[in-house]
């Protein structure tokens, strides 16, 4: 089949060396794509927000198959689209992928579908952000009503701090703090049937232990050694299977990926947030260990035949991915440094660019690439992934040195 990626993130670069090894697809577009997705991928240029301008792309392609990446197009209804030209889409609707785009509504149907999450306000002026910060006490979460690429949030033990977070973003979501480990759930599904990919772990501070300011992830691994037996099942029968219904019942189904985050507390798993598409860069550790054949996975996903489709194939093992990051992020990333060492197999290129004149590798974003490997258990996929680091030149970069270890060390503990 053909099919047509849309993204530019390390996410869509995994995606596309997912959709590349899989013998059914003779040939990929990417728009607007990088430099990594580029060795993979014929590029195309397109305003990727633009609902008219990707649906007109997928003719052009006479894609069998549009796979989009990111959050912001699916907001903006370039899923519908598509969809609108005959061509299978994997990817929500906008009405649909509002279950990211606002907090609020994905309260609203976590609510009545009795999915267990934090307790939230929705908070517009300054008495109600009191009201709310009074009721629940420290340590305070104070969330952006919209999309914020993951930065929207502020969880702290400052009050001052959070009462300046609610001020600057006008509409927020104040709620409850869950404690316990963390866990990134992806779930693709027809808007009926619904398959879980393997859990994984994300790292989104951007220091060690936890430390500094909330980042789109700085690494992440799979599967989860100490992952209570049965989670994904509870999680499954619990949340996914609920929301999935609630959406239905308004008419909106939920086609696509369905990222769960969730905490993992004393009473169980509970909500954080949803998302309606692959995790960042969780997708770059849990396809690396992918065996089923992704396009045909997504394929059948889009068109409704998920039922049909056989169970999934994992490899043994672990794989872990370390985000190298410029100097700067995520305050104010500098861009424009020369990146050596970056074409290597298991480095996935996200804030990439190549510079017209010679062809060298520049930095463009924040998050520049991450390093995935997999190893025949976490500690060789830890080892292996930071191999890979030590490989990549780009002058000031910062990376985290602890991905992964807590869960190699047997540190990692749900409350009770
Ligand atoms: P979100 O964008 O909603 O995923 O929030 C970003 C990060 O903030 C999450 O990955 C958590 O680490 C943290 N966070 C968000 N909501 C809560 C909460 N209710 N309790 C504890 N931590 C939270
Ligand atoms: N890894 C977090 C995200 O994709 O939102």
């Amino acid at each position: 089949m053909r099919v047509l990626l849309i993204g530019s993130g390390g996410r869509e670069h995994a995606l596309a060396l997912g959709l590349v090894a899989d013998p059914s697809v003779e040939v990929l577009f990417a728009a607007p794509g990088n430099p990594g997705i580029g060795t993979v991928a014929g590029m195309r240029d397109v305003v990727f927000t633009d609902p008219a301008a990707v649906a007109a792309l997928a003719v052009e392609c006479s894609a069998d198959l549009v796979v989009v990446g990111p959050e912001t197009p699916l907001v903006a209804g370039v899923a519908d689209a598509v969809r609108a030209e005959g061509v299978p889409v994997f990817g929500p609707s906008a009405a649909a992928a509002r279950l990211e785009g606002s907090k609020a509504f994905a309260k609203d149907v976590m609510t009545a579908a009795e999915v267990p999450t934090a307790r939230a306000y929705s908070c517009a002026d300054a008495e109600s952000v009191g009201k709310a910060l009074d009721d629940f006490g420290a340590p305070y979460v104070v969330k952006n009503d919209g999309l914020a690429a993951g930065k929207g949030v502020v969880v702290t033990e400052d009050r001052r701090a959070a009462e300046e977070h609610a001020r600057a973003c006008g509409q927020v979501v104040i709620e409850e703090y869950l404690a316990g480990p963390e866990v990134s759930l992806f779930v693709v599904t027809d808007g009926e049937t619904a398959v879980p990919l393997l859990p994984a772990q994300d790292f989104k501070r951007v220091g060690d232990g936890d430390t500094g300011p909330n980042t789109g992830g700085m690494g992440a691994y799979a599967p989860l050694p100490w992952a209570p037996p049965g989670l994904v099942d509870e999680v499954m029968r619990d949340i996914v299977h609920p929301t999935l219904v609630e959406l239905r019942r308004r008419g909106t189904p939920f086609a696509g990926l369905l990222y769960v985050g969730l905490a993992i507390t004393a009473t169980g798993p509970r909500v954080i947030e949803f998302n309606a598409r692959f995790g960042d860069p969780e997708t770059q550790a849990v396809l690396a260990l992918l065996e089923t054949p992704l396009a045909g996975l997504l394929h059948a996903a889009a068109t409704g035949e998920l039922a049909a489709h056989p169970p999934l194939r994992w490899r043994e093992g672990a794989a872990v991915t370390v985000v190298v990051a410029a100097e700067g992020y995520p305050a104010k990333p500098r861009t424009g440094d020369v990146i050596h060492g970056a074409e290597v197999s298991g480095i996935i290129h996200a804030g990439t660019v190549r510079r017209a004149a010679d062809g060298a590798l520049l930095s463009a974003g924040g998050r520049v690439l991450s390093c995935t490997a997999t190893g025949s258990d976490l500690a060789a996929a830890r080892d292996a992934a930071y191999e890979l680091v030590r490989g990549v030149e780009l002058a000031d970069s910062h990376h985290r040195t602890d991905i992964a270890a807590a869960a190699v060390d047997g540190r990692i503990t749900i409350p009770s």
